[in-house]
Formats: structure tokens, C-alpha cells, sequence
């Protein structure tokens, strides 16, 4: 079997991590003890481009249990747990990751999970089904479906579907309400802050932090934010959500503005260019800047080398620009996710209900017939059984809506008595 990690001697470091990250996911193992009962994914073939963590290593598991072969690559050059990548190679799995990739390194691994010949591919960001439907088209008749898991990844795969271009289906796991509501919210919203702290120690109690972007990872941030003293200014473009912003109790402004504000400034938007030239030459001496979106490209880096003169490491994931203007701005992981490069992700409790739903949805690809090459939302079913095994897991009982109430619900004809 082949694989490529940092140090394969990292395995049994890794699998205390692993097992650690497991105590935490009731729900996905739930799913894995039926899978080998149930073996649903027998004989399939999975290609996953995630993120390698100690999380992830427990959904593979559960795969693998269930049948399927697995072959994996990270899904950012900065997030692989190195020790979690040795475990799993030490455990049969084709792993191609380690951390700091370059562009081309991270490719090649992304080609040699294709090598694999994968049934269903597993992607987070859509970077693997990118790779086989622009240079591994050769692929494309053996994939039988995908699942995609972050909001980014969502939004490449409905312009491919949009252009025509898009040739097998995709569950779009991130918009599941057991996904986005959690792991984009509670889980960016702390890991984000996590990631902060590691690479800087600086103190939030007090500081101007600009959210820019007020979607699920936005908000979390925002609220863990303020409740830990910062005073939050939200940037937006959606006019609905910068009036949720306000409502919600922050300061909303342009980026032109919170420019000249901001202590810390973290981007969330999944879009590109949202901090420029502009805004960096209005920004304080020692501001912080970090990127918490999917891709490097929310942080105009070319804009910030080209109005440096000089750049330092100071400590890992924290860079110092010293600026023409005579200013310093400090740059967190690179502009990579901040969560995942300088700290460990999200919170394994989160993550429990992100790949209970990943895991389902695969059988669901695995088990169905052929489906048009779309993409899909998650099936009903699996988010609300997904939600129902959590609240077990965690010891919550809730109510049952009573046949009275089940047919109130359902008729027009009663209205005030
Ligand atoms: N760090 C992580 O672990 C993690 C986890 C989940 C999602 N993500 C990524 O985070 C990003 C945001 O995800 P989300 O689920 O919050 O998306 P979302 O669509 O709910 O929110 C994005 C928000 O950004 C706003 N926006 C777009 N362009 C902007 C601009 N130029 N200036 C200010 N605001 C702008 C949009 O109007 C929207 O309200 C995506 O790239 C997603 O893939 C990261």
C-alpha cells in the first residue's frame, strides 16, 4: 500500500489523538458499529480531499469499517495533523498529506487519491472534483456521486452545475441544518479564536475585532468574540444580513471605515479581495490580520507584499510586514484557515454531527441508483436522525408533537376562537 506523510514514526502519537477526538463523537460511532453489522459500503472505492485531522481520521474509520477502501489528501497545505496523517497510513489508509505542501506537492496528492479510482469522492472545497472534471476526465464515468462539505466547496459546485459542467451528483452536506448551524457557527466561531490565540496570545477583552462577513461562521465568531470583551465591528455586503448584524447588537461599517478601527480583522466570507491596498494603508500600527474562509485569497496577499519593505517570522503562523508607511501589520497562518493551520479545527463535538452526516450520505450514494448529475441537498432524514441520535448522545429529551397537535398543524379551517 502506498502513502506519503511527514514521519510514519508520528503513528502513535497520532492514534492517542484519535482516540481522543472519538470519546467526543458518540454519533459517528453509533453510525460505525451498524456499518459493521451492515457493511453498506462494501467494495467501494472513496476518494476524500479533507482536512487530515484527528476528526477525520475517526470518519475514515468509520468507513473503512463499513467496507469501503480509502484513499485520502488534506484539503489546504497548512491543516495536516502530521501525527494523525502516520496513524492512518500505519492503519491502511492511502494517505497523501502532510503539512506545508506547496502548490504543486498538494496536487500531486490530490492526483494520487484520483489514482485510486474512486466511486465517491469526499471533498472540502471542491479542489478533488475540480482535478477530475478539468484534468482527469478519464475519471468521470467511474465516480458514481460525491459529498461536498464546506460553504465554499458548495458554491464552485452550483456554478459548475449552472455552466452545464458539472457530470455526477454531489450531496451538498454543508447545507445540511446538522451541518452549517454547528460546525460552521459554534465551531469556526471558537476554533477561530483558538487559532488567534495560539499564534499571538494577544488579549480580546477590549480590542476593535472586524468580522468581515456575517454568514454562519460570522455570527459564531461575532458572539464568542464579544462574550470574551472585544468590541465587534461587522463588515458586510448583504444588506439583510448587516441589518441582522446591527439588531444583533454590533457595530456594522464599510471596510473603508472599520479600517481605520480594527485591532484583530478576520475575514469569513468565501469570497476574494475583501481586505486591499486601501484598507491596509488605513489600518492602525500592529493591526492583526487573519483569514478564517476557505481559500488564502480573502487577504489581498499581493496587495500586502507589494506595500511592504520588509517581512519577518516572528513565531509559527505570525508574520510582521513592516509597511512603507512606517506602520506594521502582523499576518496570522499565511492568510490560510486560521482555525485549521495554527490551531486543530473544529471541536470534535461538532464535528461528530458534520461527518455522522458525511458518513450517511455516502451510504445514501452508495445505496441509491443512478442520480443526474446535480447537486443535492442532504436528505431530510438523515439531518433530523443525525440531530436525534446527538440529543440522545448528550442525554436531552425532547417533547413529541401529539396527534391533536399533528392535525392542528396540518388544517387551514380553525382561526381565532
Ligand atoms: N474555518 C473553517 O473551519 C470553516 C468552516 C466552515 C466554513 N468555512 C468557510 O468560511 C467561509 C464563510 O462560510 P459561511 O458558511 O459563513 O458562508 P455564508 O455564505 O453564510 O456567509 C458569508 C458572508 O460573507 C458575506 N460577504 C461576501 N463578500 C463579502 C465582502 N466582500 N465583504 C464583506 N462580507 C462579504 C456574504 O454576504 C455572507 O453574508 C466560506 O469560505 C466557507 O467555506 C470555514
Amino acid at each position: 500500500m502506498e502513502f506519503k506523510v511527514k514521519d510514519i514514526s508520528l503513528a502513535d502519537k497520532g492514534a492517542l489523538l484519535v482516540d481522543w477526538a472519538s470519546a467526543h463523537m458518540p454519533v459517528l460511532n453509533q453510525i460505525k458499529r451498524r456499518f459493521e453489522q451492515e457493511q453498506p459500503l462494501k467494495n467501494v472505492a472513496i476518494g476524500a480531499c479533507l482536512h487530515v485531522t484527528k476528526e477525520t481520521a475517526v470518519l475514515v474509520e468509520a468507513l473503512m469499517t463499513g467496507g469501503a477502501k480509502v484513499a485520502l489528501c488534506g484539503s489546504n497545505p497548512l491543516s495536516t495533523q502530521d501525527k494523525v496523517a502516520a496513524f492512518l497510513a500505519n492503519n491502511g489508509v492511502e494517505v497523501y498529506a502532510w503539512r506545508g505542501e506547496n502548490t504543486e506537492e498538494y496536487y500531486w496528492c490530490v492526483n494520487k487519491v484520483i489514482d485510486n479510482k474512486p466511486h465517491i469522492t469526499l471533498d472540502d472545497g471542491a479542489d478533488l472534483v475540480g482535478t477530475i472534471h478539468k484534468e482527469r476526465t478519464e475519471m468521470l464515468t467511474n465516480v458514481k456521486g460525491g459529498t461536498e462539505e464546506t460553504t465554499t466547496g458548495v458554491m464552485r459546485l452550483r456554478a459548475m452545475e449552472k455552466a452545464g459542467a458539472l457530470k455526477y451528483p454531489i450531496i451538498a452536506v454543508n447545507d445540511a441544518y446538522t451541518k452549517y448551524l454547528f460546525d460552521n457557527r459554534y465551531g469556526t466561531g471558537q476554533s477561530t479564536i483558538d487559532g488567534i490565540l495560539r499564534a499571538t496570545n494577544v488579549l480580546l477583552a477590549g480590542k476593535n475585532l472586524v468580522v468581515c462577513g456575517y454568514g454562519w461562521c460570522g455570527r459564531g465568531l461575532a458572539n464568542r468574540a464579544k462574550g470574551m470583551g472585544a468590541h465587534v465591528i461587522v463588515a458586510e455586503v448583504n444588506p439583510v444580513r448587516a441589518l441582522e448584524a446591527v439588531m444583533d447588537g454590533f457595530e456594522v461599517k464599510s471596510m473603508t471605515e472599520a479600517s481605520a478601527m480594527g485591532d484583530i480583522f478576520v475575514t469569513l466570507t468565501g469570497n476574494t479581495s475583501v481586505i486591499r491596498k486601501e484598507h491596509m494603508l488605513k489600518m492602525k500600527n500592529n493591526a492583526i490580520l487573519a483569514n478564517s474562509g476557505h481559500f488564502n485569497v480573502e487577504i489581498s496577499l499581493p496587495d500586502l507584499k507589494g506595500i511592504s519593505t520588509l517581512r519577518r517570522t516572528l513565531r509559527p503562523n505570525l508574520e510582521e510586514y513592516s509597511l512603507q508607511n512606517g506602520r506594521k501589520l502582523y499576518l496570522l497562518a499565511e492568510g490560510r484557515l486560521i482555525n485549521l493551520s495554527s490551531a486543530e479545527g473544529h471541536p470534535s463535538e461538532v464535528m461528530d454531527m458534520s461527518f455522522a452526516d458525511q458518513a450517511l450520505c455516502v451510504e445514501h450514494l452508495a445505496k441509491t441508483g443512478k442520480m443526474e448529475p446535480k447537486v443535492y441537498s442532504v436528505p431530510r432524514k438523515i439531518d433530523e436522525l443525525v440531530a436525534k441520535l446527538k440529543l440522545k448522545a448528550i442525554g436531552i429529551k425532547i417533547d413529541e408533537i401529539t396527534e391533536e397537535q399533528k392535525e392542528y398543524t396540518a388544517t387551514w379551517e380553525t382561526g381565532t376562537v
